[in-house]
């Protein structure tokens, strides 16, 4: 179901670098960014596929295992979005409430 997927999805900075993603997998990615939403469907995006750190990264879309934990948080009372990462390595990532996000509900 979306709802989960949306829900388990988190951004990953770290990766184990031991299982890299096969070409054909992030070629099968690319197929579905594809199809997704552009902008007055300009669809601007060109893609390098690497699978070995070769290159000068410029500008990277990474995909792999993710080696690191990722929390999710309630936004504290000083309101700040910014993410962080602890001591142990984990990283936490406030996300506003439904309730501030939601200014206003009209129904029939
Ligand atoms: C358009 C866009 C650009 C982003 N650019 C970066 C980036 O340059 N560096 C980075 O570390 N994360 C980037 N992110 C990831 C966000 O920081 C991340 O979505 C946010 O911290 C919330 O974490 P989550 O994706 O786990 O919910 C980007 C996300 C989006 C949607």
């Amino acid at each position: 179901m979306i709802g989960d997927l949306v829900k388990a999805n988190r951004s990953c900075r770290r990766f184990h670098e031991g299982h890299p993603v096969e070409l054909k997998t992030m070629e099968e990615l690319v197929d579905l960014a594809r199809l997704s939403a552009s902008g007055a469907n300009l669809q601007p995006l060109k893609y390098i596929l690497v699978c070995e750190p070769q290159f000068k990264i410029l500008l990277v879309l990474a995909v792999g295992k993710p080696k690191e934990e990722i929390k999710i948080e309630a936004v504290g009372s000083d309101g700040s979005i910014r993410y962080w990462r602890d001591s142990e390595g984990v990283h936490h990532v406030p996300k506003r409430t439904l309730q501030e996000i939601i200014v206003a509900s009209h129904t029939t």
